[in-house]
């Protein structure tokens, strides 16, 4: 298949790329390189079958790109996926991750596309539910701006399947964690831990650290976009992509630690806006309908993150 994936450039585009190239595909990706860095697709570049467009998923220009390539289907990745920059700039928020996505869905319905597959936030959509692990049919409720978009996305999504046929699906990511996340940015709490750590640098905790997430690795979640390309695959779906287990933000830094080699001795400071006490996602849907299931647990997923930092760290 051709394959254009938005967002190439970063942690998980660059992960799915390189998965889709091993398993034979053409990619073209497309990214702003706002976040996102060539680096990451050092090795998909060494691919004749990669090739690599600088845009901008909101510009003017997407469709005659979309237009150029004729992708079979579009994994749309390019995202702003900073919680806080939402709540503090919510309409660039809703510039980049809605009007981006609406662009993404128009370009692909005017080139033919057969298949979107859309990243939405399984860790943030649905809120605080009351059961956990939470499944695909409970309400969304959005307590972000930066989740508001992400749900907004879906919706626009379900428009391109019903009115014109394009089939789609939503992966709802749990928190993503692997080796190129950016530990300089404000997400990635894992980077950003075993940076610090690997750095001497103290650790700091938000909040009393019971808060919980669910943690899956990126190689698990390039694995679901690859079972999602096809039309017929969970086609009108949002799949949950986590692993319905809970880790506190105390534990997840023990378990960091641990991997680097360092004492547990995280600081408290003061909880931030925006933040959810507790998530956590049933996957079965996307089991019964693509056979995906997580397969790389928490400790072996963090001890080859960690590797990755010890070897960025190390480049000059
Ligand atoms: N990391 C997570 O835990 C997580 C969880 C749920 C969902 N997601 C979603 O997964 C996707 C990828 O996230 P990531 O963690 O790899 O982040 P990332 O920042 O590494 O990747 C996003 C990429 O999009 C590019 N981009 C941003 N704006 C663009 C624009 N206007 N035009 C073209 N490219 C643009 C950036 O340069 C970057 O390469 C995002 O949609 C994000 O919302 C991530």
């Amino acid at each position: 298949m051709r394959i254009l994936v938005t967002g190439a450039a970063g942690f998980i585009g660059s992960t799915v790329t390189d998965r889709m190239l091993a398993d034979g595909h053409d990619v073209v990706g497309v990214d702003d390189l706002s976040t996102g860095k060539l680096q990451n697709l050092a090795a998909a570049a060494t691919d004749s079958r990669f090739a690599f467009e600088k845009a901008d998923v909101t510009g003017d220009g997407l469709a005659a790109l979309f237009d150029r390539v004729r992708p079979e289907a579009v994994f749309h990745l390019a995202a702003q996926i900073d919680v806080r920059i939402s709540i503090n700039d919510p309409l660039l928020d809703a510039r980049l991750n809605v009007l981006g996505t609406i662009n993404v869905c128009e370009a692909s319905r005017l080139a033919g596309v057969a298949k979107i597959v859309h990243t939405s936030s399984g860790g943030s959509i649905y809120g605080s539910p009351a059961v956990l692990p939470v499944a695909e049919d409970v309400p969304v409720a959005p307590e972000s701006q930066y989740a508001a978009g992400k749900a907004a996305g879906e919706l626009y999504l379900n428009v391109y399947r019903t009115t014109y046929g394009v089939s789609t699906t939503a992966l709802a990511l749990a928190n993503v964690y692997g080796p190129r996340q950016d530990p300089h940015g404000e997400a990635g709490v894992i980077a950003i831990f075993g940076t610090a750590m690997l750095e001497g640098r103290p650790t700091k905790i938000f909040g009393d650290g019971t808060t919980s997430r669910d943690y899956v690795f990126v190689g698990d979640v390039a694995d679901a976009f690859a079972r999602s390309a096809l039309p017929e695959a969970a086609n009108g779906r949002r799949l949950n992509i986590g692993t319905g287990v809970e880790t506190t933000v105390l534990d997840l830094h023990s378990r960091v630690a641990r991997a680097v080699g360092v004492a547990d001795e995280p600081l408290l400071a003061a909880p931030r806006a925006g933040e959810l006490q507790r998530i956590s996602l049933d996957c079965g849907l996307a089991e019964r309908t693509i056979g995906w299931r997580p397969t790389v647990p928490l400790d072996e997923g963090l001890r080859r993150t960690v590797d990755w930092l010890r070897t960025s760290l190390e480049r000059p």
